[in-house]
């Protein structure tokens, strides 16, 4: 196994970023670099190369266990990339998702399990989806004194009552709701809101009318930030090309190439070499 791979530097080196961070850089309108990480040697990488928040994302479902959508993961399970991820993390600050199933059914049940993130991994803050009807939860996790980030527009728990993928708040009832919703977030107590799939114009307003930072995904250019999939962004995830997505990287190619270099390097015996044993 190898285990030298990533710059390292000691933990009296860094600052780290809290939620007040993230409050300073949208008031010096510094924008926020957001990724997804699910495990401890990603997260390690993407901690050292600079990304101001992890989010262990429920996307997890999709990503690294292959279901077509976020709503079969558990709590358990993202306790375990959570635990990962803090493991690997000097400097960013780490959200966890709240997974489907495990803050619908009453506020008193979402405190039962952001308890249970914030005492098992080590994760700083946890994100829920939804507007109006998770206010009462906010309110008592952020009562609690447990952060919270927000989830609208696409929230992919949903994607059964939406019945698609497609663009969110095209349509003027809607986007007057997730107005209103983003609104009631920031007064709840959310620390920042994630707003995917939404049209840029819509982001851009929201984002000024709240004092809280926003993450946009597909949201355009003027949230406070921005987040990815990082598999998305490596180019992992090769049957998944949404517009939002900016690949900077193919590992999917790299990883081919160098898997298939070294099936052939031990059909023809060349690996291991003399230097390569003992
Ligand atoms: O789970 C996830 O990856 C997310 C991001 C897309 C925001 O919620």
């Amino acid at each position: 196994m190898s285990t030298q791979t990533v710059p390292t530097s000691t933990a009296a080196d860094v600052k780290r970023v809290t939620t007040q961070t993230l409050q300073e850089m949208r008031a010096e309108n510094t924008p926020i670099a957001m990724l997804t990480a699910y495990d401890y040697t990603s997260a390690r990488i993407l901690d050292a190369a600079g990304a101001d928040v992890l989010l262990v994302g429920d996307s997890a479902s999709n990503v690294m266990a292959g279901h077509e959508t976020t709503l079969p993961i558990t709590l358990d399970h993202m306790i375990y990339h959570a635990q990962c991820v803090v493991r690997g993390v000097q400097r960013a600050l780490v959200v966890v998702d709240l997974p489907f199933g495990a803050y619908q059914g009453s506020s008193r049940e979402a405190l039962r399990s952001a308890i249970r993130v914030m005492k098992e991994t080590g994760g700083h803050a946890v994100k829920l989806e939804g507007g109006a009807r998770v206010i009462e939860t906010v309110k008592r996790l952020v009562g609690s004194g447990i952060p919270v980030m927000g989830h609208l527009g696409l929230t992919p728990q949903s994607i059964y009552k939406f019945g698609t993928y497609k663009v969110r708040a095209r349509e003027e009832d809607e986007a007057d709701r997730l107005r209103r919703d983003a609104r009631k977030l920031e007064k709840a107590g959310c620390f920042a809101i994630v707003l995917e799939k939404i049209p840029a114009a819509l982001a851009a307003e929201v984002t000024e009318a709240i004092s809280i930072p926003t993450i946009g995904i597909g949201a355009g250019a003027q949230t406070s930030g921005q987040v990815l999939v990082t598999h998305d962004l490596l180019g992992l995830t090769v049957d998944f090309n949404p517009r939002f997505v900016r690949r900077y990287a193919d590992l999917a190619e790299t990883v081919t190439g160098a898997v298939q270099q070294y099936v052939a390097d031990v059909r023809s015996r060349d690996f291991p070499n003399e230097n390569e044993s003992y």
